[in-house]
């Protein structure tokens, strides 16, 4: 389906909230504005201010309206891997149209069937993605609707996460004066955005390596098999060198990005760096080997600890390697430090728009991209989860019985979701723990000294590994 229009993509981050206004032409994204404000009020990953947050995310879209010309009203905002989990689904109905055509409200139906489950209270359906549908035996059937059968199935994937987390989300964006459109989970539409047809169908790993955690995405047979978020990232690194150096962490950071890199055997014993040490007079000067040295110990360490967690469900086996993004990517010698750690082919994805040529905007351009490629089918199933009448739900001319009252009796209001600006014109500028987060313990740790080896991968959980080569196969 070729959709047109103007999507607005929110990306909460720790280090920066940033906003994308994508405007697509018959699926073709053209970037209208752009917004990066610093971020607060979130800590690894997770909201844990909310006033604050609100305040970030509207310095964003301030930011984001002024270059695009237009009053942002709409978003779809990312939400983080943290404890997201994934079960199949499947649901069977008998088709209740008398001419037995399948319309809208029969695949409504069949989403409600697949549904039926008992979620934890501290837990929420975050999307349910329909993957095929079966009519009368007949199988891998894309979009039912239009077709004659007695019998619909659907198969598909849901996507459970906590409650608190989706709730903070859905209140900033509301704070902020804005309604959501789409909750999207943030490395599912990176690693559809990112990814080659090819690499999503043998299967690649993504590593996000963001400030205030890294997420590690498993895409295989085009399904996102896994995610893991350890709550270490690329601040960190920041606050490592800030505390062997002796140093503000507002050097430190300029220390990581004008000097770092984060493959000592490149870097030079000579080269010397002054750095603003706290208590001494004059700069002190050490060697671009030992700031590399500092960053290397944290990289390799969230490496070697996501390596382990890949090595237990064989995932670094499925040929298409592993591909970073994210900011803390951009640091040089990454890809070859992850390249020695996890012994396959690496790379690192840098978006390909204008003015946004950084990894750090991956995420917030995958999740504008990804909420226009959620089609009808996609909506019908998602009103299942929500009891709300699609926006393109095509009322039945006959009478159904089983019919949700929520779509026999509401009336949709549509509100659009963009208004331009008076005065401007739009400027074109350039059934598992899917999960294995992290302990606050364990992230604590220091990575251990620079001069230490790379250890050696640890022993493989047999129940995890039989598990997940069976999803492979
Ligand atoms: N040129 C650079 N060199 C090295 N590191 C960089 C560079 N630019 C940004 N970073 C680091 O990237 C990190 C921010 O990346 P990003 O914007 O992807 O994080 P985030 O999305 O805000 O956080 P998270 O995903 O963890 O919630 C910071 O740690 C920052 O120091
Ligand atoms: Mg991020």
């Amino acid at each position: 389906m070729v959709k047109t229009g103007m999507y607005v993509g929110l990306d909460i981050g720790t280090s920066s909230i940033k906003v994308i206004v994508a405007e697509f032409v018959e699926n073709q994204m053209n970037i209208i504005g752009v917004g990066n404000a610093r971020s607060e009020g979130v800590s690894r990953g997770i909201i844990v201010d909310i006033d604050k947050t609100v305040n970030a995310i509207k310095a964003a879209v301030t930011q984001a309206e002024e270059k695009a010309g237009i009053k942002i009203r709409r978003v779809n905002v990312g939400i983080p891997a943290n404890l997201l989990q994934s079960e199949d689904c499947q649901g069977m109905i008998a088709v209740s149209n008398q001419t037995k055509e399948i319309n809208d409200e029969d695949v409504l139906n069949v989403a409600a069937a697949a549904l039926v489950r008992s979620i934890p209270p501290e837990r929420e359906i975050i999307a349910m993605l329909p993957e095929s549908f079966t009519v009368d035996g007949f199988e891998g059937i894309k979009d039912p609707r239009g077709m004659l059968g007695v019998r619909l199935e659907m198969y598909g994937t849901i996507f459970t996460g906590p409650k608190t987390v989706i709730h903070n989300t859905r209140k900033c964006v509301e704070n902020a004066g804005l309604q959501v459109d789409e909750i999207i989970i943030t490395p599912l539409a990176l690693t559809n955005s990112i990814l080659s047809e090819g690499e999503r169908d043998f299967g690649t790993t993504v590593i996000d390596m963001g400030g205030g955690q890294t997420t590690t995405a498993v895409m295989h047979d085009n399904q996102l098999k896994y995610t893991d978020v350890n709550q270490e990232g690329g601040d960190f690194v920041t606050k490592d060198i800030s505390i062997v150096l002796n140093t503000s962490m507002k050097n430190a950071e300029a220390l990581k990005i004008n000097y770092g890199d984060a493959f000592p055997e490149r870097t030079s014993t000579e080269e010397e760096i002054p750095v603003d040490v706290i208590g001494q007079a004059e700069p002190v000067k050490i060697d671009e080997r030992y700031l590399s040295e500092i960053i290397e110990a944290r990289i390799e360490q969230i490496f070697q600890k996501a390596k382990d967690k890949l090595d237990a469900i064989e995932a670094l086996k499925l040929p298409g390697g592993v591909v970073l993004s994210g900011g803390a990517a951009r640091l040089p010698g990454v890809v070859e430090l992850a390249q020695d750690i996890f012994e396959v082919p690496v790379k690192l994805y840098v978006p390909n728009h204008m003015g946004l040529r950084d990894p750090a905007f991956a995420n917030v351009l995958a999740i504008a991209e990804y909420a226009v490629s959620l089609d009808e089918v996609y909506e019908l199933t998602k009103s299942a989860i929500t009891g709300e009448r699609p926006k393109t739900f095509h009322q039945p001319t006959s009478p159904k019985v089983n019919a949700p009252a929520s779509i026999q009796e509401e009336e949709v209001e549509e509100e659009p979701i963009y208004e331009m600006h008076e005065e401007q014109e739009p400027s074109h500028s350039d059934e598992f723990d899917f999960t294995t987060d992290e302990t606050d313990e364990e992230h604590e740790h220091a990575p251990s000294h620079p001069a230490q080896k790379r250890s050696g991968t640890k022993s493989v959980g047999g129940k995890i590994k039989d598990f997940f080569s069976n999803i492979f196969e």
